[in-house]
């Protein structure tokens, strides 16, 4: 009992810090951490927020609810890594305790600014008529002290648009700032709640903090009933957008999740306002990835971070941590078509290594990397106690099941996911305890999703032989 009110929970301050930290002791004896994925040290995390190089360090922001597995009031949370694998947890970064930002401190990025880390942010403020619209910002300087502006650079309705407005997305063109925005428009009814179509809105600035509304950004798809976490980085001489968006009908394999995270590619037409597409699809075909957040990392590669985590799914068992991100990943174009794949300093971590051709063998470390040279038939786990990947070749189709786990996850949107794929060159599969990742062709297409499972794992192929090589990470 946290001796609040209600499940959204209160901001952590001098009264709760021993039961934050009672909190975080608890989780060290999970049976189910990753060892190389960020997690939350207590409580839920979601989106990864305000990533960057700053500073000749990463910068992973974060929302996080601490003190419990809810969607409770988000804080900001803040780990820094040098190498993007090993990461060093640091103090909150923002905490809810203003008037202006009272039901929690929500997602946005961060652009760095005369020798500063800017960080932008929902505040998000209710009213009983519904949201008021607020962006905020806050300062960190060289030595990591971060420090709220008074008030809200942007604040107030907007014209025949919901309240729900947010996820700031800053970057600079030329001289000038720009900020996409997600939001949500009605056709015809009032301002309480969320719209009938998704939007991105376009803000401009000369100085980060004075903004000028430039209107709606044209985008050629279904954008679903809200559009959040818009995201964007130039690849090569390409525009990639990722936008997560709530209410795309799913359609044959395509948006199975309750929320759907998509990547466009083509040119962002600033002045005249819209998004010309040359492809976009689905991020990931698995059932635990939203809010993608793209960034320039060392030496400016286009890195990208998202949530292990998709809607409020319900766990089997009860851990006081849930969810994480994913692995850090390089984002590239291959003849124009988008892919994304584990930073090489991940796949480092696998060295320990021994070829694989047989039709079953065991791992014993919860943490590993199997590389298989074909798509085939697989099952992971034990006799009653297995995930699959199934590989219909002839239908060009990839499948995940998680219908023959002991411990089942959330069924409410089923337990298979699938993908279609024209030939399958590389099959790469990461498990981090709980955490896994599966690459086909080097990233053309990924499914991540979540497993809880114990003990000594066996992969075994109902089909034939499994051919590859097995990495286990060192201890
Ligand atoms: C996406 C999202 C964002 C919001 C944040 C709140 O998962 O709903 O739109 O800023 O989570 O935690």
């Amino acid at each position: 009992d946290l001796g609040i009110e209600s499940h959204k929970g209160t901001y952590y301050q001098k009264s709760n810090k021993d039961l934050f930290d009672q909190l975080k002791k608890e989780n060290k004896h999970s049976k189910y951490l990753p060892k190389i994925h960020i997690f939350p040290e207590a409580g839920l995390m979601n989106d990864p927020n305000g990533l960057a190089y700053f500073n000749d360090q990463y910068h992973v922001f974060f929302q996080w609810y601490p003190f419990g597995t809810v969607h409770g009031l988000k804080h900001w949370g803040h780990t820094t890594s040098t190498d993007l694998v090993h990461w060093s947890s640091q103090e909150f970064a923002l905490i809810p305790n203003q008037e202006y930002e009272k039901n929690g401190c929500y997602s946005g990025n961060a652009i760095e600014f005369e020798g500063k880390l800017y960080l932008f942010y929902t505040a998000n403020y209710k009213t009983a008529e519904g949201k008021i619209p607020k962006q905020a910002i806050a300062v960190m300087d060289q030595e990591g002290n971060i420090e709220k502006y008074a008030e809200p650079i942007i604040s107030g309705e907007v014209e025949g648009l919901s309240g729900e407005l947010r996820d700031p997305f800053v970057f600079k063109k030329s001289d000038t700032f720009y900020m996409l925005l997600g939001g949500s428009q009605f056709h015809g009814h009032s301002y309480a709640g969320f719209g009938d179509n998704g939007i991105l809105l376009l803000y401009k600035s000369k100085n980060l903090f004075e903004w000028e509304y430039m209107g709606i950004i044209d985008i050629p798809i279904d954008t679903g009933y809200m559009l959040e976490c818009p995201s964007l980085i130039q690849v090569d001489d390409k525009d990639v957008l990722f936008l997560s968006l709530m209410g795309v009908s799913s359609e044959s394999q395509r948006f199975s999740n309750r929320f759907a995270s998509i990547y466009l590619v083509g040119k962002l037409e600033i002045d005249a306002m819209y998004f010309q597409v040359e492809n976009w699809d689905e991020m990931d075909a698995g059932f635990d990835f939203y809010a993608p957040q793209a960034f320039y990392g060392k030496r400016n590669i286009p890195l990208l971070l998202a949530w292990f985590g998709c809607g409020e799914p319900e766990y089997p068992m009860k851990e006081n941590w849930k969810h994480g991100l994913t692995f850090p990943q390089q984002v590239s174009l291959e003849d124009g078509k988008f892919k994304r794949y584990p930073v090489k300093e991940i796949i480092e971590q696998f060295s320990n290594q021994q070829e694989v051709a047989t039709s079953s063998f065991n791992i014993d470390s919860p943490t590993y990397y199997l590389k298989l040279n074909e798509g085939l038939h697989f099952k992971v786990g034990k006799e009653n106690d297995y995930w699959e990947f199934i590989y219909n070749a002839s239908a060009g189709k990839v499948t995940i099941s998680r219908e023959n786990l002991r411990q089942k996850i959330d069924e409410t949107y089923g337990s298979e996911r699938s993908t279609f794929i024209n030939a399958i060159t590389s099959v790469d599969v990461f498990v981090d305890n709980s955490f896994v990742e599966v690459y086909l062709n080097k990233g053309e297409k990924v499914f991540s999703f979540n497993v809880f499972q114990e003990g000594t794992t066996t992969v075994w192929s109902p089909a034939g032989q499994l051919e590859g090589t097995l990495y286990v990470s060192e201890p």
